[in-house]
């Protein structure tokens, strides 16, 4: 595990980015595992930025690490709204090489299933981006969540659905469910980036570094994977 740690958000975001390039420019047709939130807002906005000196996207495959159960695409809330809105949209992107779980197929098993398989025919994730959650979540992969677990339907945590209320009306509007990606399927990425930033994400950090490999720290998996590099601002390292 590489630990990059750097003054601020912007400087996270900085490498991130490159990295991300970096990869694109080796390989014009990567599949990039992508997440949502706040926290890869700033590295999205530098792809864009990249797009527009040249940077080609159109080979470019994706799958989103999640996505909440009973948002359609068009919410403003959904994942896939977000991605459009924040990158799919400004790069370029095929939209048939653009995948997320849809929160609100019939059959939301089989959605699950049908995502892992796709991910498999497509050769795999080259490169997976991960944020944090303040409970140590990666995806929507809440603590207890066995490291065996595939592409599921989650419950999400009271303290994820304290932390997301931020982007709806009020706390009673965040779904209670998602579709994530689950652990093993995070864990059969070829290289992935953990990236956070803020004092809230230094105890989430340090336990996911630091501490011991557990399913109580879901991100503390990351220790067991051979090829991992943790970008943190200074105040998300404080612990460390
Ligand atoms: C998002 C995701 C989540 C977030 C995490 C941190 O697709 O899978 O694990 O990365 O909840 O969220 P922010 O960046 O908003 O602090």
């Amino acid at each position: 595990m590489r630990i990059v740690v750097v003054n601020n958000y912007d400087s996270m975001s900085d490498e991130v980015a490159k990295l991300v390039i970096a990869k694109i420019r080796k390989k014009p047709a990567s599949v990039l595992g992508l997440a949502t939130g706040s926290t890869p807002l700033g590295v999205y906005e530098l792809l864009v930025e990249y797009h527009e000196n040249g940077v080609d996207f159109s080979q470019v495959t994706t799958f989103n690490l999640d996505e909440y159960v009973g948002l359609a695409a068009d919410h403003p809330q959904s994942y896939r709204h977000y991605m459009e809105k924040n990158l799919f949209a400004k790069v370029g992107m095929e939209r048939k090489r653009t995948h997320i779980p849809d929160g609100t197929a019939a059959d939301l098993d089989a959605e699950c299933r049908r995502y892992d398989e796709l991910i498999r025919s497509t050769g795999g994730i080259d490169l997976q981006l991960l944020g944090i959650g303040s409970n140590a979540h990666i995806g929507f992969n809440e603590p207890g969540t066995p490291f065996g677990s595939e592409t599921q339907v989650v419950d999400l945590a009271e303290s994820t659905i304290r932390d997301n209320a931020r982007f709806f009306a009020s706390a009673d509007e965040v779904p209670t469910q998602a579709i994530s990606m689950g652990i093993k399927s995070i864990m059969q990425a070829k290289n992935i980036i953990l990236m956070a930033n803020g004092g809230s994400k230094a105890d989430a950090v340090f336990a996911a570094v630091k501490g011991p490999v557990t399913p109580e720290v879901p991100a503390s998996v990351l220790q067991l994977h051979p090829s991992v590099t943790v970008v943190v601002d200074q105040a998300a390292a404080s612990r460390l």
